[in-house]
């Protein structure tokens, strides 16, 4: 099929990739001349496992190209997704600009019957906008459609190529049939066997990928409870983390048995220093807005992003209490980035974290596998170092904040003799608190009381040859 993607940032050139990658002949035009020339050269403008390779298999297909004037992209395309940015005011009112220059354009070179896809993220009703603004500027000779993305960064190619669902809301038959037809091979998981080689890491499924198809209205408002109910479960496990500290529980054991029970599942279940990123902060406070503004209460989500600030509090408290005061205290952050995976700061805990300590005068250091610049606003904030040692060395403190898998390889022992104080912060509960301790740290995990060993019998290990899902914390289920 002849497709088109207007936007060329994280969803879209995601989406043109991947929809090249299953045999599509893709068209991406993005205003921005600087990211069509990367993109044109085979590079991606943002970290994402996977996606250079898929951008240059495209090009070398000749089934991707890379424009910056519509006339040349949208002409022809079936399909046009629209993927560009929608950013949020505090009060959580959403800026559909981006949205409304974009359907602009594409009014004006699209085909007749082609169908205009929205898979921004965008309020309840902006596809009943979007299909208002096209009845007026072309009377309506083009379909409208909501095909709402879940990708999350880090696993965007592989949640593209093996999605949980596709989720598409629309209103008449052809942009759905259209829709099925660009989606066939995903949905039947008929991947060419290069792309099926590149996700075998993944968690590969069996059977259809399930093709939910509902009203715009649903679909729009459904990406936004998914992350929004996302972001309630960590703010929930994060709650009861500091119940956990406080009352000498172990959270990593407790999420654990929280999350077998298969009404909950184990996902999102991890305690931390907060959630953060370019989706979450952004959907709960829209979704937060779009019901207050109708005179509806949204007390589930206000007090998910409440626990979330107070949550980023965390490290900030331990160090107080560690240390009295923290004044020219040095202190070395593992990791920067919201999460591992990518390189992407928006609205990261490390953030937030390093402005609190730099605002107490702590001098702060940090280290971090991708992030090699600092924002606007954080260069006098932090200091980006690029090994263990200089971070360690010195250190009143080392805080683990992105959950790096490089950072299981660091030798504890040598990076605790080089310190000034033997204090580890572990706010992702990524290192074994009895390592940590056992190398001469004084360890402290989220929601992980320090005397837990003392105080809770231990049990017995799992067997190795067990699954993971029939060990319940230490006890096999035969033996239960
Ligand atoms: C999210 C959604 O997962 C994705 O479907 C959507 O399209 C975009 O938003 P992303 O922002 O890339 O994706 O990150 P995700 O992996 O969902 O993590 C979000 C935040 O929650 C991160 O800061 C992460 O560290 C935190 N988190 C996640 C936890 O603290 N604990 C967990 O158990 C899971």
């Amino acid at each position: 099929m002849e497709l088109a993607v207007v936007g060329a940032g994280h969803v879209g050139a995601v989406c043109a990739a991947c929809m090249a990658a299953v045999g599509h002949r893709v068209r991406v035009v993005d205003v921005d001349a600087q990211r069509i020339a990367l993109l044109r050269a085979g590079r991606a403008p943002f970290f994402e496992p996977g996606i250079s390779e898929l951008l240059e298999q495209g090009r070398t297909r000749e089934l991707l190209s890379f424009h910056v004037d519509p006339a040349e992209a949208l002409p022809g395309a079936a399909l046009v997704f629209l993927c560009v940015n929608t950013d949020n005011g505090p009060d959580g009112s959403v800026d559909l600009s981006y949205v409304e220059s974009a359907v602009q354009t594409v009014s004006r070179f699209a085909d007749d019957g082609a169908v205009l896809v929205n898979r921004s993220t965008a309020p309840v009703g902006t596809a009943e906008y979007i299909r208002s603004m096209i009845e007026e500027l072309r009377g309506g000779s083009l379909h409208v459609a909501v095909n709402p993305e879940f990708l999350a960064e880090g696993t965007a190619v592989h949640d593209f190529l093996e999605p949980d669902r596709i989720l598409i809301g629309a209103w008449d038959k052809t942009p759905i049939a259209l829709l099925a037809e660009a989606y066939a091979p995903i949905v039947e998981r008929r991947l060419p066997s290069d792309l099926r080689e590149m996700l075998a890491n993944g968690h590969r499924r069996s059977g259809d990928v399930p093709f939910v198809v509902t009203d715009p209205a649903s679909a729009e408002l459904a990406k936004y409870a998914s992350n929004s109910l996302l972001a309630v479960r960590v703010s929930f496990i994060n709650e009861i983390a500091g119940i956990a500290e406080e009352l000498g529980a172990d959270i990593t054991k407790v999420a654990r048995a929280v999350g077998l029970d298969t009404r909950i599942g184990p996902h999102f279940l991890r305690a931390g220093i907060g959630w953060g990123g370019s989706c979450f902060p952004k959907d709960i406070v829209a979704l937060q807005g779009i019901a207050e503004t109708r005179g509806l209460s949204a007390r589930m989500l206000r007090a998910a992003n409440e626990v979330n600030t107070e949550q980023r509090m965390w490290t900030t408290r331990q160090l107080q209490s560690h240390f009295k005061t923290l004044f020219g205290r040095r202190v070395g952050l593992l990791g920067l980035s919201f999460k591992p995976g990518t390189d992407d700061m928006r609205n990261a805990p490390s953030l937030e974290i390093a402005s609190q300590l730099a605002q107490a005068n702590v001098q702060v250091r940090a280290l971090d596998p991708a992030v090699k610049t600092l924002p606007a606003g954080f260069e006098d904030k932090i200091e980006l170092l690029e090994d263990p040692e200089s971070l360690a060395t010195g250190a009143d403190a080392l805080v683990l904040v992105t959950e790096w898998p490089e950072f299981a390889d660091l030798d504890l022992r040598r990076l605790r003799g080089l310190m000034r104080t033997p204090l580890l912060l572990d706010g992702r509960n990524f290192f074994d608190p009895e390592r940590a301790r056992s190398a001469g740290f004084t360890y402290m995990g989220v929601g992980r009381a320090q005397e837990v060993a003392g105080v809770v019998p231990a049990l017995p290990d799992a067997e190795p040859s067990a699954g993971d899902d029939e060990v319940l914390i230490g006890v096999t289920a035969a033996r239960r």
